[in-house]
């Protein structure tokens, strides 16, 4: 078809994928010609794919996992967020640029703010250190919580993580502290994320009754993961109804990098609930 903008969604696994019904939904409320392709493409094949796509003309890309850090790793112009998270899930093929964004920050702050969950002074326990958390946490340092709470399973990973976002917090004025997985000091939490993969492969929650029990009687917990309830949700459940998965976060970033690709901002409100429904 004439006219037509081109996109794709990159990663591997990709079939289960929600980024094309989400851009074409966004696309049909302006009336906009594209189509939206998913790739199943591995680290062995990605920069051969990436040149592929921009040559048949692409104007823009999602890059999900496993890919995030390849696709930083190509990008010759990058935002502050995306350089400062070493991670990019949004290219845009513009004349000979490949330019890189990273919208799942913003996916997760505008979901919460959806939910009328504040961050601005608030004690915020951020559980993992891969891909996911430190593609957020330069927004939600920006949001200006109070502290910023790190964990993970591999613990060095977490004590890394502080020491590379700490010049940054500590210009935004937020503290970031290292605890471990299983810690039983006195903390309180106005929330818990969940940025790990623990679902995927655990039966368990990646956090202990204790963790729960720090979380303030009006605390909400969010689970990154989408499409079912994670032992993580099911013990969050235990504390609180204030339980959220990732699905918003989803339709918030793909709604952010609309906005980079097309420069219009598209309708959000409806979309969870229908593709919960699919
Ligand atoms: N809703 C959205 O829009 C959205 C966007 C991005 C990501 N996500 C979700 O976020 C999750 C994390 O993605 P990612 O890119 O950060 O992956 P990643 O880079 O592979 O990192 C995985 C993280 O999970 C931890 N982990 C894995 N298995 C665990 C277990 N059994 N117990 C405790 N921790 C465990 C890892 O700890 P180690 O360091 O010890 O291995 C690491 O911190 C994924 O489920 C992804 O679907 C959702």
């Amino acid at each position: 078809m004439k006219n037509i903008k081109k996109f794709a969604v990159l990663g591997h696994p990709i079939s289960h994928s929600l980024s094309p019904q989400i851009h074409l939904l966004f696309a049909k409320e302006f009336a906009i010609n594209l189509e939206y392709k998913k790739f199943d493409i591995n680290k062995d094949n990605f920069f051969e794919s990436i040149n592929r796509l921009k040559i048949d003309g692409y104007q823009g890309l999602n890059i999900t996992l496993p890919l995030k850090n390849a696709a930083y790793e190509i990008c010759n112009k990058l935002s502050e967020r995306a350089s400062f998270s070493k991670s990019v899930n949004t290219i845009t093929f513009l004349g000979d640029n490949i330019i890189g964004d990273s919208t799942d920050g913003r996916g997760l702050i505008n979901d919460l703010s959806n939910k009328k969950i504040k961050i601005k002074s608030k004690n915020i326990f951020l559980v993992g250190a891969g891909g996911a958390a430190n593609g957020a946490i330069y927004d939600l340092i920006q949001s200006k919580p109070e502290k910023i709470f790190l964990t993970n399973r591999t613990f060095t990973k977490a004590i890394e993580m502080k020491k590379y976002w700490n010049s940054f917090a500590k210009k935004n004025q937020v503290i970031l502290e290292t605890i471990n997985l299983d810690f039983s000091n006195k903390l309180y939490f106005d929330l818990i994320i969940n940025a790990t993969s623990s679902s995927l492969t655990s039966q368990h929650s990646p956090l202990s009754e204790y963790a729960f029990n720090c979380l303030k009687d009006e605390g909400a917990c969010y689970e990154m993961m989408y499409g079912f309830e994670t032992p993580f949700m099911t013990k969050a459940y235990e504390k609180t109804d204030s339980v959220y998965d990732g699905l918003g976060m989803l339709v918030e970033q793909a709604a952010a990098s609309f906005n980079i690709w097309h420069q219009l901002v598209p309708t959000t409100e409806n979309i969870e609930s229908y593709l919960k429904s699919l």
